[in-house]
């Protein structure tokens, strides 16, 4: 499976925080919010990633994450020339999809929760159709709402309905089947205006082969598109990060624990960040892995 992280937008609603800089670039606590989306794609085991952006804005992602090969990963860029939709992602990635299922994670959303990993990996395996994520929120009209049966097939949704038929939001996270690029391509061809997510999934529900994982109540979901719900990312990982004194969405680590990088990458990868807290996390990581097999290069 592919994976795109769509982190364009004007982010107008942070102005005149993003009146220079890209939203998906803006810290959340300890690290740029982009990390959390991508993290959510290397949990589910995807290495192959497509990072989209405005073309003002490209060439800072690539500075911050490269080709990917320092966490194990294949990153490559697009530019959407201006904010056309959610969906066009999948056209502007259709060679980067090429023959493949693709998982979409938009840039400013947060994704944690115990056994997430093994979640995704259970949906990212094999896709028919598409499998949609819904998290039970106080203000569902602003967001996609979803309205799911008991074995989990969708059978309604809007976008940001007036009168909700349920409480579940529909987050940021959509995995498809290869008919992705043309159900878009459908859309764009009869559309006016933007190529709207929801439109892509009601055409799957259309045909009975849209899914709705409700993410359940022990979980957190948040996106950063606001001043106040950017600050209340950052307090919730900081309470979480000083709290247990582990890091969450620390990419390093991440490919780390899942066999991308060695012990010796993420050591590297730490000194490259010395200074920082962040940096020391990545070297102690490997530091304990040292203890527990000694030979590594700074054991
Ligand atoms: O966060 C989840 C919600 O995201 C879903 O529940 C909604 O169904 C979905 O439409 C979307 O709603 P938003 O109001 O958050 O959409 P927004 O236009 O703000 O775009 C979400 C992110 O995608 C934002 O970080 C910017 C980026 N984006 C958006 C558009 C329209 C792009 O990169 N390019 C675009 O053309």
């Amino acid at each position: 499976m592919k994976g795109i992280v769509l982190a364009g937008g004007t982010g107008s609603r942070l102005y005149p925080l993003t009146r220079a800089l890209s939203k998906q670039l803006l810290p959340v606590y300890d690290k740029p919010m982009i990390y959390y989306p991508l993290s959510v794609l290397m949990l589910g085991g995807i290495k192959d990633i497509l990072v989209i952006s405005s073309p003002d804005h490209l060439e800072q992602f690539r500075r911050l994450l490269g080709d990917g090969s320092r966490l194990g990963l294949n990153i490559d860029y697009a530019a959407q020339q201006r904010p056309g939709g959610i969906a066009e992602a999948f056209l502007i990635g259709a060679d980067f999809i090429g023959q493949d299922q693709v998982s979409l994670v938009l840039g400013d959303n947060i994704f944690h929760g115990m056994g997430f990993s093994h979640l995704l990996r259970s949906h990212t395996r094999d896709v028919d159709g598409c499998v949609l994520f819904g998290y039970a929120v106080t203000d569902p009209e602003r967001y996609g709402v979803g309205e799911v049966d008991a074995s989990g097939k969708l059978l309604s949704v809007e976008e940001k309905p007036t009168a909700p038929r349920s409480n579940l939001a529909i987050t940021g996270l959509y995995l498809y089947d290869n008919d992705v690029i043309e159900v878009a391509r459908g859309i764009r061809s009869s559309a006016r205006g933007e190529l709207e997510i929801t439109d892509v999934n009601r055409a799957y529900l259309a045909e009975g082969r849209a899914r709705l994982v409700d993410l359940g109540r022990g979980f957190t979901w948040l996106d950063a598109g606001t001043h106040d719900s950017l600050m209340h990312a950052g307090q919730y990982v900081q309470v979480l990060e000083k709290r247990q004194g582990v890091r969450i969405a620390c990419l390093e680590e991440i490919a780390f624990r899942m066999g991308l990088i060695d012990a010796d990458d993420c050591y590297l990868r730490g000194v490259e960040l010395a200074g920082s807290g962040y940096g020391e996390y990545l070297m102690s990581i490997a530091a304990e892995a040292a203890v527990r097999s000694p030979g590594c290069a700074y054991s």
